[in-house]
């Protein structure tokens, strides 16, 4: 059933006389079990058809036909004629060769060459033609008279296929390893990216890549933090900072009014007083530093939270003047009989709240007469008795603030020292107006 190559008809003989390299053609073993799949020489098993087929030894040595031959394939084995023998295609036809097409002229160039118009042989590029056998995982590489089968780049050949190599096995990569379909991927964890080498991770410093820090970024290895700047804290989120309200934290901050701003707070004070060392209100002094409205004939009184203008001269009939401050009732006045003989204007100023009792002014007897007793008493001003007198000695006493008041507020109260001498039947009577301004605030 199998042709053979020593069977050839005897008219073919005669050209295989010029060179015939046959294979063994040996005739079938008979002894072979109908299974069997080997061939021999110059055919091979084809599965499909369970037949031997047979080899097309022109395209699968490589020159099979030196020199001027050209390789005619052949029924278990192949000729080698010269270029210009005629070839009758069917070896194995009886009578005479059918008409030779155009198309199908002998090659008379060898295996894997074809003739080109010029007449000479140019390399078949058998993988662009599909006349290679080339797995589908294989690459066909064109090679001069004819072609490789290899695995692509990242494949490995095991048995007859080409299988992925799985680089990832071989730990490539510094941080993180994805195989792929003939080659890897190296990943860094976040925070990083990857190296020029493509596989090792370097940190990335996200400040600079536009972290989404509000206010200040510090980059560090793998991360990066969000700060604040001083008076902002960080929002829960991270990022975002939002502005402390020092006022909220302690009502010490400013001994007035606390205004938060954002970032900082300030301490404002009430009008009449002045920021002292950021926290604290001061007054101001306003005769002290001339931002007073008195006119020539006033004297500026500070007190508190303001000023007050005073007439400088402020005595009443039957009193005069003897000094800026100073009346005098006259002896020789019958008016000034029952009168005190002296009134003494003086003025102060106190803080509202002030814990009492609080001594808050000393009175103090200007001429001290031998024998002479001075008694203090507060005679007008005191109705609701917020003072009273102590007396110290019989030359002074002390004025003290008996409840404690709130401003701003106003008394005029008239101190008044008795002078008295029993021995010699002697007793005076000279007032001190003391005008006590309560400012507003206990500052
Ligand atoms: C790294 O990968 C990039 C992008 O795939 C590529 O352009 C570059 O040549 C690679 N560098 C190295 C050293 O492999
Ligand atoms: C009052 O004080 C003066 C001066 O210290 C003294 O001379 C006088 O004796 C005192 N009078 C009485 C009653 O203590």
């Amino acid at each position: 059933m199998l042709p053979c190559a020593s069977c050839l008809p005897g008219s073919l003989l005669l050209w295989a006389l010029l060179l015939l390299l046959l294979g063994s053609a040996s005739p079938q073993d008979s002894e072979e079990p109908d299974s069997y799949t080997e061939c021999t020489d110059g055919y091979e098993w084809d599965p499909d058809s369970q037949h031997c087929r047979d080899v097309n030894e022109c395209l699968t040595i490589p020159e099979a036909c030196k020199g001027e031959m050209k390789c005619i394939n052949h029924y278990g084995g192949y000729l080698c004629l010269p270029r210009s023998a005629a070839v009758i295609n069917d070896l194995h036809g009886e009578g005479p060769p059918p008409p030779v097409p155009p198309a199908q002229h002998p090659n008379p160039c060898p295996p894997g060459y074809e003739p080109d118009d010029q007449e000479s042989c140019v390399d078949v590029d058998e993988c662009a033609q599909a006349l290679h056998d080339c797995r589908p995982s294989q690459d066909c590489h064109n090679l001069p008279g004819s072609y490789q089968c290899t695995c692509p780049d990242g494949y490995r050949k095991i048995g007859p296929e080409c299988v992925d190599i799985d680089e990832c096995r071989y730990r490539y990569c510094q941080h993180r390893c994805v195989n792929l379909p003939g080659s890897f991927r190296c990943q860094c964890e976040p925070g990083f990216q990857l190296g020029p080498n493509n596989r090792s991770c370097v940190d990335v410093n996200e400040c600079d890549m536009g972290a989404p820090c509000e206010q200040r970024c510090f980059n560090s290895y793998g991360t990066f933090l969000c700060r604040c700047h001083q008076g902002y804290e960080l929002h829960r989120d991270g990022f975002s900072c939002s502005d402390i309200d020092e006022c909220s934290y302690s009502s010490y901050l400013c001994q007035y009014r606390c205004v938060n701003e954002p970032g900082r707070f300030s301490c404002h004070c009430p009008q009449g007083y002045q920021l002292l060392a950021t926290r604290l209100c001061q007054d101001i002094d306003e005769c002290e530093s001339g931002a007073h409205q008195c006119s020539e004939a006033q004297t500026c009184v500070n007190f508190h939270g303001g000023y007050r203008c005073v007439d400088t001269n402020r005595c009443v009939e039957p009193y005069i003047q003897v000094s800026d401050n100073r009346c005098l009732c006259p002896a020789s006045n019958p008016l000034c009989r029952e009168q005190p003989s002296s009134i003494v204007h003086r003025y102060m100023t106190i803080t509202s709240e002030r814990s009492v009792p609080a001594d808050v002014f000393q009175i103090q007897a200007t001429s001290v007469y031998p024998g002479a007793y001075n008694a203090f008493q507060i005679r007008a001003g005191n109705s609701q008795g917020d003072f009273y007198i102590r007396q110290i000695n019989n030359v002074s006493a002390m004025l003290v603030l008996a409840r404690p008041v709130t401003g701003p507020r106003e008394y005029v109260l008239d101190l008044e020292m008795v002078t008295m001498n029993s021995l010699m039947s002697y007793r005076a009577s000279s007032v001190l107006r003391l005008t006590v301004f309560v400012g507003a605030y206990t500052f």
